[in-house]
């Protein structure tokens, strides 16, 4: 299948790229096409020098981009807290307390219940463009909701991450290290066979660096690969623990020092994920872009999406909120959101449509990349492909 007549193409294609190879710089061309065969791409050019095909679509001048890749998302869960945000706009700080209230409700969820909120947020994601996407458990926080929540993550993602190291639970108070014990110990292997990645809450409030890294030498143990919640809510060890962990990526990165981000620009693969949308909803100071950019770290951005610091499943929005809130370019932002979240995720077959990759792809009712911040909160999605399947 040919889509000809592209205003412009993003690719993020190495350029002498001849197979699959890992996403490169934020490319692009204008006036182009790109052929799609068995679920890949098979060539990328100008449209005067496009091959012929069986089928083809006309973009119209039209911009085509990688399908968004979402690499940090809790999808998981029961119950909503749409007061507690109300609360925090009316003036109350956020804190990690809140995710107890979104725990309680998804133990007394049915699988069903748990599947449904699920494929619908899912399902937004798609319709947004985001064409891969990780999901972490988190809101169980006992051995037979973990698993549950790992093993439904798995029927809609291939990247699954197992977060029982998200707060200690109630039933725990008092007894981190008791905690720490279950989700090493049993915890981990019900559901190590389920998920990609482990993850920690690395933070006041959550869990300190010792116990951070003894989750994630446990989660490494079973077969799991590293990454971490970092830096939030305060400067702390978040970060170093996840480089000395070689983890894939420290998302958050809000509060960094100096040594942190010598950390992220030396480690040569954590990537730092920042989630735009938790500063947009809990009315935060932003990630400083610029310093990461500036230092060579490479920078992911993904959506966070969870019912607590930002119910937002929306790529488009993230970034718009890096362009305008935290000064990164368009085409830098772009890239994070596809190339960056690629990454991230450690796949080299997504966030860019170099030959090989696979097609996942996303045309906007825009004739560029600029009008998702451009043109912030209008529906620019006017169709997606994944696997080289037309899906929304
Ligand atoms: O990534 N930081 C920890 N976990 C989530 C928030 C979870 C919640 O508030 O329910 C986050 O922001
Ligand atoms: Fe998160």
């Amino acid at each position: 299948m040919l889509i000809t007549n592209i205003g412009e193409l993003i690719t993020n294609s190495p350029l002498d790229a001849v197979s699959v190879a890992s996403p490169g710089p934020f490319a692009a061309v204008e006036n182009a096409a790109i052929v799609m065969d068995d679920g890949l791409v098979a060539w990328t050019g100008l449209a005067s020098a496009a091959p012929q095909a069986d089928e083809v679509v006309d973009a119209r001048g039209r911009a085509v981009l990688p399908g968004f890749v979402d690499s940090h998302a809790h999808l998981v869960f029961a119950g909503e807290r749409g007061a507690e945000f109300a609360a925090r706009m009316a003036g109350l700080p956020y804190s990690a307390g809140g995710i107890a209230s979104s725990v309680a409700a998804t133990r007394a969820a049915s699988d069903e219940q748990l599947r449904a909120n699920l494929a619908r947020l899912a399902g937004e994601m798609l319709a947004q463009g985001t064409t891969t996407f990780e999901c972490k458990s988190g809101y169980g926080l006992t051995v037979a909701d973990e698993e549950r929540s790992v093993a439904i993550a798995g029927e809609v993602t291939p990247e699954v991450t197992y977060l029982g190291a998200h707060v200690v639970p109630p039933e725990f108070a008092g007894d981190t290290a008791g905690y720490v014990d279950l989700a090493c110990g049993d915890m981990l292997g019900r559901c190590a066979p389920h998920a990609r990645w482990v993850d920690v809450f690395c933070e006041r409030g959550a869990f300190g660096a010792d116990e951070a890294r003894a989750v994630l030498a446990a989660g490494e143990a079973a077969g799991l690969q590293p990454r971490v919640h970092a830096n939030q809510l305060g400067l702390g060890p978040g970060v170093q623990v996840a480089v000395e962990a070689g983890a894939a990526s420290a998302d958050h990165c809000t509060f960094l020092s100096d040594a942190d981000v010598d950390a992220l620009a030396s480690s040569g693969g954590t990537v730092a994920t920042l989630l735009p949308g938790v500063e947009f909803s809990t009315r935060s100071p932003y990630p400083d872009a610029r310093r990461l950019l500036a230092a060579g770290v490479t920078v992911a951005i993904a959506t966070d999406c969870n019912p607590g610091s930002c119910f937002t499943s929306s790529m488009p929005l993230c970034v718009a909120l890096a362009v305008r809130e935290m000064r990164m370019t368009t085409a830098e932002a772009v890239w994070a959101a596809t190339a960056g979240g690629a990454h991230a995720l450690r796949r080299t077959d997504v966030g860019h449509l170099g030959a090989g990759a696979r097609a996942d792809l996303v045309m906007l009712n825009a004739p560029s990349h600029a009008y998702l911040a451009y043109r912030p909160g209008v529906p620019l999605i006017a169709g997606v492909w994944r696997s080289g399947e037309r899906v929304a």
